[in-house]
């Protein structure tokens, strides 16, 4: 770097235009493009970053929200290549996603481009994504890092939220992509967390992601994230994008001597190594529109989740029946939420086409049923109805608003339009076989009109090919193998964020801490409308020989088998909790630490294995700064979903074999249990003070006693005085010297 001036350093750590990084001697230009689940090009370059709909088109693959309940990592890495081949035609070279945050609140605005509530399901779909798009040598950028579960004062709002909920709820996602998938890139959010904003946030941007996490990308600004651009560099940030045009304030910074050069120098670097990154990446100039549209049909295929079915799905396409398709949504389809992510595709399917061209024997009847604007309309309402009544069956497209989902503002309630509650409810009256087909990015709740559906299908938002996916659907081409990647509460009151969620004055405090969706639901065993990991297919499984084999330290290979018991070709998701058996610093019942989607044609049966470490049983121990595994029992879980358990073994591990540090604030309860330290105390208080956890001490006295430090016994008139307590400390800390 030493042949560039400070000025062009200065220069590259932040763009030319909205997209685009500046370019200096020797150095050329990134492109950067939203971004996730389609390529939004932006046909003016020239600071449009608002006009969100005017974009070249390319393939609306299916939402995050569609993607992660697809549960499905080989299906989300192939729709990352065909991102990156779009990308790379449309001459971009970083994709700005996977957007990984955790759903906290289903509230939150921007769930449609986010995967889930569950840390694990996150991070693997997101290091997925990532797999994808760089394998073809684009880059990936990890968003929104970190803690940015809202969209209601996103740019200002201090996300306050305590060290281990942090670690164990809100970063591994970002971890294991960072470390697993090597993402080019990682853009910072808004928000601050506890007070500091993430563009300057040190321990974050550098303490964290580069030196415990090995880091090796570029950092970049959420757009418009960086409120002092010195901080920001010191802290770590890279590049800030689009431009605040102030790059003589860094000059004018280093050359007052308020910015170390070697800041400007660094982040320069990287931005250079990330020029020679995608100037590796393949070239194209096109590609195949109607493959892409194809990946996501078949993407949207597996991730809706049928959440009810009383046996009238799937639909015999050999029957000469009636089948009334009701809802505009049916002809006018949602399929992506709005703002950044948004994509203008390269086409469109709807489901109200798509089913008249399935080739059915049914006879087929549409009737709009509402008006998308929610405006009551009394005429439509009647039409449905009558269409209903004569009808075998009424498929009834439901969902919201387009104005209800967006970037840049949260949602206020989970429930669907009033007049189309009303519709169902009077086209069930006359008909009694109603398909609910669900279009949402959000969770909506379902407790209070499910029972007047025969079958809810859940479709998300499904992307451009949505509507062919669920003509495939419920007509039995292929069966749903959706599962809910959150879980969906009986009432919005049940949400363990509602009390905090989102915060005000300038504050969201976490005070629901790590029980997060079905971490809290399942720990107190609260009823749910449909539990984390739930979702039906067109036939049975079973499961059966679960075998868990020590491979090694803190090593484990769990290995069962399922089978497809029914008559129909499926996908299975076997899903992998660790539970603790004992009891230990306060857990959630039971986590998710591994899933695999099984196609399964009918009486096939496969073997399916999965890899536990000790960190699967790890929780983050704030006293020690550090993942612990405490020594003890756990039982391995695998279910249909967190609340439909199927197998359980044990396993025992012996801890990480940590030996906690002993002082004589140290407890009598921890001198005793440690291994170094109880025989050396119990010695001395054998001569010194032997009532003190002595033979002749009651369990009462003595689980009295074990809660005191040692230090303090001598106030209460035991012998054991200051001299000798540090001589116990002393001859401990050697004793664990030699170990
Ligand atoms: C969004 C990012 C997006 C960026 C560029 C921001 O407002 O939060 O997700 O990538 O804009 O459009």
């Amino acid at each position: 770097m030493s042949e560039l001036s400070l000025e062009q350093k200065a220069s590259l750590t932040s763009g030319s235009s909205t997209w685009d990084s500046t370019a200096v001697e020797g150095v050329r230009a990134v492109t950067f493009t939203d971004g996730p689940h389609g390529i939004r090009r932006q046909e003016r370059r020239d600071g449009d970053a608002l006009g969100l709909t005017h974009s070249v088109p390319a393939t609306c693959f299916p939402p995050a929200v569609a993607l992660g309940a697809s549960f499905d990592a080989g299906l989300v890495r192939r729709v990352g290549a065909a991102l990156a081949r779009e990308a790379a035609a449309l001459g971009a070279d970083v994709v700005l996603g996977p957007g990984v945050n955790i759903k906290r609140s289903p509230l939150c605005g921007r769930n449609f481009e986010y995967f889930s509530e569950d840390p694990h399901l996150t991070g693997v779909l997101g290091a997925a994504l990532v797999d994808g798009i760089q394998s073809l040598g684009v880059g990936a950028c990890v968003k929104h890092f970190a803690v940015n579960n809202q969209e209601h004062d996103r740019m200002r709002v201090s996300a306050d939220v305590d060290e281990r909920t942090l670690r164990e709820i809100y970063l591994p996602a970002f971890e294991k992509i960072v470390t697993e998938a090597r993402p080019y890139a990682v853009m910072c959010s808004y928000n601050k967390i506890n007070g500091v904003y993430a563009s300057q946030n040190r321990w974050l941007l550098t303490e964290l992601l580069r030196g415990e996490w090995g880091f090796d990308g570029l950092v970049v600004s959420d757009w418009g994230a960086v409120n002092d651009r010195v901080e920001a560099l010191r802290a770590g940030l890279d590049l800030e994008m689009p431009p605040s045009r102030t790059d003589d304030e860094i000059v004018a910074a280093v050359r007052a001597g308020r910015l170390d050069e070697a800041d400007v120098t660094r982040a320069a670097d990287r931005m250079r190594a990330l020029v020679r990154r995608v100037d590796r990446r393949e070239r194209f100039d096109g590609w195949d529109v109607d493959a892409h549209h194809e990946l996501a049909r078949e993407a949207a295929r597996g991730a809706a989740v049928l959440l009810k079915n009383d046996g009238v799905l799937p639909l015999d396409p050999g029957a000469s029946q009636r089948v009334a398709v009701v809802g505009e949504l049916a002809r006018t389809p949602r399929y992506q939420g709005h703002g950044s992510s948004h994509v203008v595709p390269t086409r469109l399917d709807d489901a109200w086409t798509a089913l008249q061209a399935a080739g059915t024997a049914a006879t087929l009847d549409f009737a709009a049923g509402y008006r998308l604007d929610g405006v009551p309309d009394a005429g439509l309402r009647a039409e449905a109805v009558a269409a209903a009544e004569v009808a075998d069956v009424t498929l009834l497209f439901l969902g919201l608003p387009e104005e209800a989902e967006s970037e840049g503002f949260d949602r206020t309630t989970l429930d669907l339009p009033a007049d189309q509650i009303a519709l169902l409810r009077a086209v069930a009256e006359v008909c009694p076989r109603v398909i609910a087909v669900l279009a949402n990015g959000g969770v909506v709740s379902v407790a209070e009109w499910r029972d007047a559906a025969a079958a809810v299908l859940e479709g998300w938002l499904l992307g451009q090919a949505g509507g062919a996916a669920v003509a495939d659907l419920l007509f039995g081409a292929h069966s749903p193998s959706g599962r809910l990647a959150e879980t969906i509460p009986l009432r919005l009151a049940d949400v363990p964020s509602y009390l905090h969620f989102p915060g005000a004055d300038g504050h969201v405090v976490y005070g629901e801490g790590r029980y997060v969706g079905y971490r809290h639901h399942d720990t107190l065993d609260t009823e749910v409308a449909y539990p984390f990991g739930h979702g039906l297919t067109y036939t049975t499984f079973e499961y059966s020989d679960l075998a868990v084999t020590e491979t090694g330290q803190n090593a484990w290979t769990v290995e069962l088998t399922v089978a497809n018991t029914g008559e129909r070709a499926a996908a299975e998701v076997v899903q992998l909790y660790t539970a603790f058996a004992e009891d230990v610093p306060s857990r959630p019942r039971h986590e998710l630490r591994g899933f695999r989607k099984v196609f399964l044609a009918p009486g096939e049966a496969q073997r399916v294995t999965f890899a536990l470490t000790g960190r699967d049983l790890a929780w983050w121990s704030t006293g020690r700064g550090a993942w612990a595994v405490s020594a003890g029992r756990f039982t391995v879980e695998i279910g249909a979903s967190s609340r439909d358990i199927r197998l359980t073994a044990e396993l025992t591990t012996p801890g990480d074999g940590h030996l906690p540090t002993l002082t004589g604030m140290s407890t009598l309860g921890e001198w005793l249990d440690h291994p170094i330290g109880g025989p050396l105390l119990r010695a001395r208080l054998a001569t010194d003070a032997p009532d003190l956890a002595g033979e002749r001490t009651s369990p009462m006295m003595l689980a009295l006693q074990r809660g005191v430090p040692l230090v303090k016994f001598r106030t209460f008139g035991v012998p054991l005085g200051l001299a000798a307590v540090n001589e116990l400390v002393e001859a401990a800390a050697r004793a664990a010297e030699t170990l």
